[in-house]
């Protein structure tokens, strides 16, 4: 196991016994399905970018679980560089924590088929998450999509996500709250994995983002890009402008007639990234008490995104002229992730006495 302690960053200490590093390590993850939007950053990658220097971070881009895709491999494909190109664009650097392709660390695989057989389906069935999923499948929204019967990979994918945190053997997982019940699973599995085999896994916490759930602009429970009511991170000033002035912002009232705060979308987002909360409160006490324009409101909400957005548009344009520095960032950051889950698998394979071959 010495190549994982020569991968490990200069100054931590040997990882082969699983003790002693500096850092205490992270694995986060997020499906290649698409530009992620604020929804994503407000709910973890925000936590990211402050958390990447105080540990060792493993951001994966979960291939194999954009089974929703499987047929449609190409929009994956491109997807995955997407989604360095948002890392990126929000301040992840790829010199500090690692960029993992998952499928490019086949053990993700293999852990996962060991997994499996510790998991009963009626477990995976209560699953707050997966009954939700799965009912988008057999139920789209859109009532002339037809349902689609489920596929096997969809029972995987949450236990290829324990198979995900445990292989680094990760300590802390900063997800959105939708992941929550997937984090309890993989605690549950590190737990029984220890106290039936060999104690291998840090029980992994959870961390979920100053904003759990973000509203869609078209004012619906969450931003989500089934939906199409998101503002991306990639979006250009004009685009979050125009987003910004069709979004959904409460029942319909004269300009200057008082409203309710909760019950118009915008303050949420002001709440959510508007920095001066003196100044909100304020709005808000305004709009209760005299009304404020919706059209001041958006304005104020279009300066904020777009002040918080343009460094990563920076950012993102630097690397756009350059893809193969995100090209290194993968190759890079998924040979450290799969050094430690080379020697993982390697503990697994002993804990579960898997070595036949060295019996004779
Ligand atoms: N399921 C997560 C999502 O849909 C992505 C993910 C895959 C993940 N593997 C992970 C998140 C491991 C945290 C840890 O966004």
């Amino acid at each position: 196991m010495d190549a994982e302690s020569v991968a490990d960053r200069p100054g931590s200490t040997s990882m082969s016994t699983g003790a002693t590093t500096e850092k205490k390590r992270i694995l986060t993850g997020i499906r290649p399905t698409g530009p992620l939007h604020l929804g994503h950053y407000a709910g973890a990658l925000e936590n990211w970018v402050k958390l990447q220097s105080e540990y060792d971070c493993h951001f994966l881009i979960a291939d194999y679980q954009a089974s929703d895709y499987a047929g449609d491999l190409a929009r994956v494909r491109s997807a995955v560089w997407e989604v360095a190109l948002d890392w990126l664009a929000v301040g992840l650097d790829p010199e500090i924590g690692s960029f993992v392709v998952e499928s490019l660390v086949p053990e993700n695989a293999e852990l996962t088929t060991w997994l499996a057989w510790f998991l009963s389906v009626g477990v995976l069935e209560r699953n707050p998450t997966l009954k939700v999923e799965m009912e988008a499948i057999e139920n789209p929204e859109d009532a002339t999509a037809k349902g689609k019967s489920v596929p096997v990979a969809f029972y995987i994918y949450p236990v290829m996500q324990v198979a995900n945190i445990l292989l680094p053997r990760a300590h802390l997982v900063p997800v959105g709250a939708d992941q929550l019940p997937h984090i309890e699973l993989t605690r549950e599995m590190a737990r029984r994995f220890n106290r039936e085999f060999k104690p291998i896994f840090p029980e992994p916490e959870a961390l979920v983002g100053r904003v759990p759930r973000l509203l869609g602009i078209d004012g619906h429970a969450k931003m989500s890009k089934s939906r199409g009511n998101t503002i991306d991170l990639r979006d250009s000033a004009d685009s979050v402008a125009k987003k910004v002035r069709g979004m959904y912002g409460g029942p319909p009232r004269g300009a200057n007639e008082p409203g309710k705060v909760s019950a118009n979308p915008v303050f949420g987002y002001l709440d959510a990234f508007d920095r001066d909360a003196a100044e909100v409160r304020d709005l808000k006490e305004r709009y209760e008490r005299r009304g404020v324009s919706n059209k001041e409101l958006k304005d104020r909400l279009t300066t904020v995104l777009n002040e918080l957005l343009e460094p990563m548009r920076q950012r993102r344009a630097k690397y756009e002229r350059n893809m193969s520095l995100v090209r290194e960032a993968l190759e890079h950051g998924t040979k450290r992730n799969r050094v430690i889950a080379t020697a993982t698998m390697e503990m697994v394979r002993d804990a579960l006495d898997l070595n036949y071959l060295r019996k004779y």
